[in-house]
């Protein structure tokens, strides 16, 4: 893999909140088609780490590479339209908007009303919207309701739709399974592997093992803002894992 060029770089990052430094340091890398765990105990700063490569927050300190170019976004919008795609673990899509509205959020249709007014293509919206959600056979009998009203396997399949609509360079998912039921959990894992063959690479927190262990080639754990190591999924277990995020390990 080494040979390829990574989508994602990034390099020495941290965040700092008042005295506590939540990410400190952190470089790592993402391949096209790969798939990568984070792990960490609560508070290692697996969602700051995550909120900084998505233009949440600004980085106090380090560089982010997309695709050999230094990116600095000053929003979670500018992040999406350079293709990177975020599903939050505290911060879902709009919740009263219909999931076309939350395809399109920020990037809607406009088309002439009369000749005059500018107007929402809502009827495009929604072709294109149900097409890449039976695409990736993702069911949602009714397209008008609101988010809120939706599942939470549903929403998380809404937001990887529009990932996948957009030509997304890097799905970022924090905790994506947490609130599911056991099918829904199983659908959401088989759209990351969708993903994948896509050559989409996810970056997916979980302090779901099992998960991890189903979905991600590479692990990268965390622990108290710093990375505490990195294992190829085929050269690790579990308890090497659950060292690494405790500290039991020797720090690489
Ligand atoms: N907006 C914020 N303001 C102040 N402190 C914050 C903020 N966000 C996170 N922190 C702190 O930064 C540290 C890292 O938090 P973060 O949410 O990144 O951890 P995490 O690894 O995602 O944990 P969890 O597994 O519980 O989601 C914690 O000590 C947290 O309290
Ligand atoms: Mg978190």
């Amino acid at each position: 893999m080494s040979t390829t060029q990574p989508i994602l770089q990034v390099k020495d990052i941290s965040k700092h909140f008042g005295g506590l430094i939540a990410v400190d340091r952190v470089s790592l890398e993402v391949y096209p088609g790969e798939v990568v765990g984070l792990l960490g105990d609560n508070g290692a700063g697996k969602s700051t780490l995550i909120k900084l490569i998505s233009g949440v927050h600004h980085p106090d300190g380090g560089q982010i590479v997309l695709d050999g170019h230094e990116v600095s976004f000053s929003s979670p919008l500018e992040a999406r339209r350079q293709g990177i795609e975020t599903i939050y673990q505290d911060l879902a899509l709009c919740e009263n908007l219909d999931a076309p509205a939350n395809i399109f959020l920020g990037r809607e249709p406009i088309r002439r009303f009369l000749g005059l007014l500018n107007v929402l293509n809502r009827a495009y919206m929604l072709t294109e919207s149900r097409q890449v959600l039976d695409q990736l056979d993702i069911k949602i009998p009714n397209l008008r309701r609101p988010i809120r009203l939706m599942s939470g396997g549903q929403r998380q399949a809404v937001a990887i739709a529009r990932a996948v609509y957009w030509n997304a360079r890097l799905m970022i998912m924090d905790e994506p399974t947490a609130a599911l039921g056991i099918p829904e959990q199983q659908k959401v894992l088989q759209l990351v592997r969708t993903l994948r063959e896509r050559g989409v690479p996810v970056i997916i927190i979980s302090h779901n093992l099992q998960d991890v262990f189903a979905v991600a080639d590479r692990i990268i754990v965390m622990r108290r803002g710093r990375k505490a190591g990195e294992r190829s999924i085929k050269a690790t277990n579990d308890n090497e894992i659950v060292s690494m995020m405790v500290g039991a390990e020797q720090e690489e």
